[in-house]
């Protein structure tokens, strides 16, 4: 098999807690603890877990806005802490994050054709033309009129604008999208558009992905692979149609059962189904065993002092609990 495209080993990011007059640390918050991933060329994995999990903050590492506690990040098969700077800064291209809120990541005083040039003037293009001519491309390319660049945010609607931020991502001609929750801002049948674009951009340009959602019926479309993640770790990690037809851990039992809004299901009531009441656990102070063991009614005395190791269920299916 070739190189992946990504690849991620025993990543930790780690934040001290600080308190009193010397700003002593008095605790730490584990927000992501140790996770390891591959994404092969073109191919979409998706990052599903409740909100505060560390979606973000993993994404954030991955991309370079924060630097690993521990671990390392593999990028073509290049560590990043031993690329050299003109690798760091073409890696930094090739790789494009997509957030979820567009009106706040993108300048109001800005049009849409001042955004979408900063990056290529960041990189060195000085041709006023050539710019002009790669973002009349690009727009045309995300379905939108390319008169658009000289509107201001707000005179677009949520589903234009996020596909400005999906075509400011794409002027960099980017191997790796990673995409924070990109449509769950927005209106049901806007998400579903949205979504289809996002597929259809993945197979023209064999484009990778990293899509991060609440929602394991949101992902269902698009992903090849699911990692289910908690509390800073990876539970249940396979190819989707394992997921959605043999899944092992309760958790992603839990979260399947939930679709296809599982934010509202856990959020909203407490608990639904399978589940105990209980928030998930304090990054500061996640529970010793199991880190489902707070929440899980199979739970019993082993898992509340043991951690579960990664079991292989089929090839690139493991789950990390007792039970299976
Ligand atoms: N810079 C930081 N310093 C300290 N703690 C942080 C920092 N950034 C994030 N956290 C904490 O990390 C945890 C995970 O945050 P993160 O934003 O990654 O969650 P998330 O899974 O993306 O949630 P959501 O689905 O709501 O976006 C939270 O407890 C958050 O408070
Ligand atoms: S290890 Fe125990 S607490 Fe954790 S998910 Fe499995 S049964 Fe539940
Ligand atoms: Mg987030």
């Amino acid at each position: 098999m070739s190189v992946p495209i990504l690849e991620v080993k025993d990543l930790k990011k780690h934040y001290p807690i600080r308190r009193g007059l010397f700003n002593k640390q008095v605790a730490t918050k584990y927000v992501v603890d140790g996770i390891s991933f591959k994404i092969e060329n073109g191919q979409t994995v998706a990052l599903v877990g409740e909100s505060g999990c560390g979606k973000s903050v993993l994404l954030r590492t991955i991309i370079g806005l924060e630097d690993p506690t521990e671990g390392y990040i593999y990028f073509k098969g290049q560590r990043y802490d031993q690329m050299k700077k003109n690798d760091v800064k073409e890696m930094r291209r090739k790789i494009q994050l997509i957030f979820q809120d567009s009106l706040s990541s993108l300048h109001p005083r800005f049009t849409i054709k001042m955004s979408m040039e900063e990056p290529l003037i960041l990189y060195g293009m000085k041709d006023a033309k050539k710019r002009d001519e790669i973002i009349v491309n690009t727009l045309n390319q995300v379905g939108l009129d390319p008169e658009f660049r000289f509107r201001y945010p707000e005179q677009l609607s949520g589903g234009q604008r996020q596909r400005v931020i999906i075509a400011r991502a794409l002027v960099e001609r980017p191997e790796l999208i990673l995409a924070d929750e990109p449509i769950s801002a927005l209106d049901v049948s806007l998400q579903a558009q949205v979504l289809n674009f996002l597929m259809d951009l993945k197979e023209k340009y064999s484009l990778s992905m990293l899509f991060v959602a609440h929602d394991l019926a949101v992902v269902r479309q698009i992903a090849d692979h699911i990692m289910i993640m908690y509390a800073g770790k990876i539970l249940e990690s396979a190819p989707s149609i394992e997921i959605y037809n043999n899944a092992k851990h309760p958790y992603t039992k839990v979260l399947l059962e939930s679709a296809p809004s599982i934010t509202k299901g856990i959020r909203d009531e407490g608990f639904n189904l399978n589940l105990k009441i209980g928030d998930t656990p304090d990054p500061a102070s996640p529970p010793p065993g199991c880190l489902f063991n707070t929440r899980c009614i199979l739970a019993d005395e082993k898992c509340m002092t043991v951690i579960p190791e990664p079991v292989e269920i089929s090839p690139n299916h493991f789950a990390c609990c007792h039970k299976i």
